[in-house]
């Protein structure tokens, strides 16, 4: 009797699987974690890990003086109560939705056509660009010169005051930006919780609930969504066509990988140029293999999965609301929309409403609560 009772007390106290995985299921759900992966220091910047780096980084994340018009910082953009996107669809010449910039630092390519190849580079670009916030190189240097706080943050993190060299200390500038941005992670998800106790043999956590699990199901099977939303980050890092229009407005289009391939090339701030740090190049195969192909006109970066209950709206342009609106582009994809030569990975899947709603579940079991993200202090205490 007592056994029985216990056993009752299990089975309402411990959520039973509500379908069963395959052992090829099981095995793609655990090669999703651990999350979070290793971490390396990025080793074309040499301040990436230094604690005094990432201080005035992110200090420089915040300043508003960076701005061409002195009233514009990352942070207007990225702001850390959505996950460092903005909510808004599209930003800039090419209106692009703006990223998350969580676990940024396991990309491999940077922006939603990967014309930049490092964190660095890809700090520095916004603050040169015309329609981003505007502002130069010989700009950038002057006010870290002229500022004593900031002068002070830049010494403490290259152990040298702002060069007279403005090129140099926009670069550095960028580099302490990265080493900030590099400490922004995500926390462990539900779906985190649920592949452990997979690995484990352990009962399903009560928070990834039946349906979450049916979505998995599906991502992992029929739906072949981890062909290329796979690893931890939920990316295989690389570019393709889904078949999302790339027509910005009448007269304009957005070539995608195309163009970030030949601004990549045009670049002097690469892995291969002048300012990486790593004379070995050892991270510059990528870039140095990269062919530009008729194909990857129309293609966009692979993003991550993780955090998207707080990055709405979806997709390079922002033109999906919702997560429901993002599965449904795979559900009803149109696949004479599908422009890039050779890209066969796709087909509509028609899913039921209740299919839909399985993957938006499991979708939304890879974002976590974001943490509070308090006032820093300040890099440098200044005398006066
Ligand atoms: C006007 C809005 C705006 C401002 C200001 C801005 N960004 Fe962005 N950021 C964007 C947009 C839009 C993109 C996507 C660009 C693209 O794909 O070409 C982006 C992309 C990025 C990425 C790449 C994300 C990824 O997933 O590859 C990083 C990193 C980044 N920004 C950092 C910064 C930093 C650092 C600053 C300040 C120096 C900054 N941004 C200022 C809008 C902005
Ligand atoms: C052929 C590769 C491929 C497959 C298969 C694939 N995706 Fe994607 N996914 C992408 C690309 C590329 C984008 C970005 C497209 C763009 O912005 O133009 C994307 C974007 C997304 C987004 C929007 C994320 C954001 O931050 O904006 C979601 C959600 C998504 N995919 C979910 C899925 C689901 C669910 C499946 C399976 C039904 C799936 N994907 C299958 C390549 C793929």
């Amino acid at each position: 009797m007592k056994r029985l009772l216990l056993l009752l007390l299990c089975l309402l106290v411990q959520p039973a699987w509500a379908i069963d995985f395959s052992a090829d299921e099981r095995a793609l759900i655990e090669s999703f974690g651990p999350w979070p992966p290793p971490m390396q220091p990025d080793p074309s910047n040499r301040v990436s890990g230094r604690a005094e780096a990432i201080a005035f980084g992110r200090a420089l994340f915040f300043e508003q003086r960076l701005g061409g018009d002195g009233k514009q910082s990352c942070a207007d953009c990225h702001l850390p109560a959505k996950a460092w996107s903005d909510g808004k669809p599209g930003t800039g010449g090419l209106l692009r939705n703006t990223p998350s910039l969580l676990d940024i630092r396991w990309n491999r390519w940077f922006g939603w056509d990967g014309a930049q190849d490092t964190l660095w580079a890809q700090s520095l670009r916004p603050l040169l660009d015309p329609v981003e916030m505007n502002s130069s190189l010989a700009a950038i240097a002057g006010l870290l010169r002229k500022d004593a706080t900031l002068a002070c943050g830049y010494r403490q993190a290259f152990g040298t005051a702002p060069e007279a060299d403005d090129e140099r200390v926009a670069v550095n500038a960028a580099k302490a930006l990265a080493a900030f941005q590099e400490t922004l992670i995500s926390a462990p998800t539900p779906f985190d919780g649920f592949r452990t106790a997979m690995a484990a043999n352990q009962p399903v956590p009560a928070e990834f609930s039946a349906e979450a699990q049916r979505g998995l199901k599906l991502f992992v099977g029929e739906g072949q969504c981890a062909v290329c939303h796979f690893g931890p980050g939920f990316t295989n890092r690389e570019f393709h066509d889904i078949g999302i229009p790339y027509a910005v407005r009448p007269g304009l289009v957005d070539p995608g990988r195309h163009l970030g391939i030949r601004r990549l090339r045009d670049s002097h701030y690469t892995l291969l140029g002048p300012f990486s740090d790593d004379p070995a190049r050892s991270t510059g195969t990528e870039t140095r293999h990269v062919d530009l192909l008729h194909r990857n006109w129309g293609e966009f970066r692979v993003p991550s999965l993780r955090n998207l209950a707080h990055t709405a709206p979806y997709m390079h342009n922002g033109s999906l609301a919702t997560l429901r609106d993002a599965v449904r582009h795979y559900s009803e994809l149109n696949e004479e929309r599908l422009h890039a030569d050779g890209e066969k990975l796709l087909r509509p899947l028609n899913l039921s409403d209740t299919q839909i709603d399985a993957l938006v579940a499991f979708l939304l079991s890879l974002s976590a609560a974001l943490p509070d993200f308090p006032e820093a202090e300040p890099v440098c205490r200044v005398k006066p």
